[in-house]
């Protein structure tokens, strides 16, 4: 077993890194407080005297665009900053500085008048002009994050440096998706006759599709940066793990070829971007492959927070990948696949940051906290996500909280109490997160 550490380069690399990476806590954190929020207002006997409950929906709508679009994309360009080039650092700050004026925005948005929820998909809106201008301040400051990567993260060679590919092809993900998003904007006509919830769907639909490539390709990377900290180098792969992740993005071809020949909007252009998921996803099956290889590699390496994140990480996202499969109407058994994916990514990017912060200047992360926290973390969501999947194979409804859910059958009310309590627990697992990150990165850097 020969261990490389891949260290991360002073000045604007470090600099970069270590600014979004407080800007992807605090969207982490903005996002876990109202998880509490959605998971007290669902859990049957509290949701009957749960206050907070009438905020549900408007809660729903700020803890999906924290974590899946601000807390993903900050950390996207923690990994993009790490790995690139310190050039063109003027784009990372100014990206940075409108992305977190947008999420400022967007996490006062559901306080001020008028911010009526509309439940989409992907990045669900509420509808009032200060949210709107909040998604534009993020969508601008994230496009020039996405700029940057592209020019600084270009891997050399193009099959050597397996990292840097998969950072890359993160970016070519992202810019496909923002792309997807204007484009959707320009065409699909905005009339009185379109419901809000059917218009904003399409208009995110095909973005919010793609960007799931970006999610999974960088999950890989921060796997097998921890794999590589652990011991597991590369050394002996570097051309065959560049070439998993260009066969994982091939998929990506098919974004713009959908957008060439079928407008947005029309049903047929939804139905191929469903069939995207399911037919472009396999493609990852090497790299998925390789990060479990990359895990049992590491098996005997001494515990640490990153090699708890590692294996709760591969756990969560095979649940996640499995219940996706299992999805058949509109109940939650969608969301319990969304959390298995989406926490499945986030705890790769939990570990990835352990083994980050002594590169960033700041301490070694150890002690039994960091250890323990991906297994409350992860294990509390996989409460979570199998209460969400039993309950939906009763029929349980997403996205509606207290009476509403109508639980009147007893698998009903056990499965929404699973939800509840894994959720809780998760939430713990959260709070853990922060607490290691904010003692290290409060303290003078070294
Ligand atoms: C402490 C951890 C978390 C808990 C307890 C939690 C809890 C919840 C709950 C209760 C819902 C509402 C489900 C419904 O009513 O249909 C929800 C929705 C959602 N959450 Fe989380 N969540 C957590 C972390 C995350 C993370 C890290 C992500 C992504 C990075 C995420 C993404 C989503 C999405 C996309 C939805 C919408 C689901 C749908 O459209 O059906 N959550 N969450």
């Amino acid at each position: 077993m020969n261990s490389h550490i891949i260290e991360v380069a002073p000045g604007a690399p470090q600099k970069l890194a270590r600014a979004w990476l407080w800007m992807g806590l605090m969207a982490l954190i903005g996002s876990g407080l109202l998880a509490i929020l959605l998971v007290l207002s669902r859990t049957p006997g509290i949701q009957d005297v749960f206050p907070l409950k009438g905020f549900f929906r408007a809660a729903l709508v700020v803890h999906v665009d924290l974590s899946v679009a601000i807390w993903f994309m900050a950390f996207a360009a923690v990994i993009w900053s790490a790995l690139g080039r310190a050039a063109h650092a003027w784009l990372g700050w100014a990206g940075l500085g409108l992305a977190a004026l947008g999420t400022a925005l967007m996490t006062v948005s559901p306080f001020l008048p008028g911010a009526e929820p509309v439940l989409n998909n992907y990045i669900p809106v509420l509808q009032q002009p200060f949210f709107h201008a909040s998604l534009w301040i993020c969508g601008a400051g994230f496009a020039l994050a996405v700029l940057r990567a592209l020019l600084t993260t270009w891997p050399r060679p193009a099959f050597g440096a397996p990292l840097q590919t998969g950072a890359f092809l993160g970016a070519v993900a992202a810019f496909l998706a923002l792309g997807a998003f204007i484009w959707s904007f320009l065409i699909v006509p905005r009339s009185p006759e379109i419901e809000d919830k059917l218009y904003f769907e399409v208009l995110f639909w095909g973005g919010g599709h793609t960007l799931q490539f970006q999610h999974a390709l960088l999950m890989v990377v921060a796997w097998l940066w921890i794999g590589s900290a652990l011991g597991k180098g590369m050394d002996d792969t570097p051309r065959a793990l560049s070439a998993m992740f260009w066969i994982a993005a091939l998929p990506l071809l098919v974004v713009p070829a959908i957008y060439l020949t079928i407008p947005a909007g029309e049903l047929p252009h939804m139905e191929l971007f469903a069939k995207l998921m399911i037919w472009g996803h396999p493609y990852m099956a090497p790299l998925i492959l390789a990060g479990l290889l990359a895990l049992w590699a590491v098996r005997g390496a001494p515990a640490s927070g990153a090699k708890s994140a590692f294996v709760a990480s591969f756990v969560l996202f095979a649940t996640g990948g499995v219940l996706g499969y299992m999805i058949q109407g509109a109940n939650v058994v969608i969301p319990a696949h969304y959390h298995g994916s989406t926490v499945g990514v986030t705890l790769a990017f939990m570990g990835l940051a352990y083994v980050l912060l002594p590169r960033l200047g700041y301490g070694e992360v150890d002690g039994a906290m960091a250890r323990w926290q991906p297994y409350v973390y992860g294990g509390g969501q996989l409460i979570h996500i199998l209460g969400l999947a039993w309950s939906g194979g009763y029929g349980v409804q997403r996205k509606v909280a207290g009476a509403e859910q109508a639980l009147t059958t007893l698998p009903q009310k056990i499965g929404m109490g699973m939800m509840g309590a894994g959720g809780l627990i998760a939430v713990i697992g959260g709070i853990m997160f922060v607490l290691v990150l904010l003692r290290l990165m409060l303290k003078k850097r070294g």
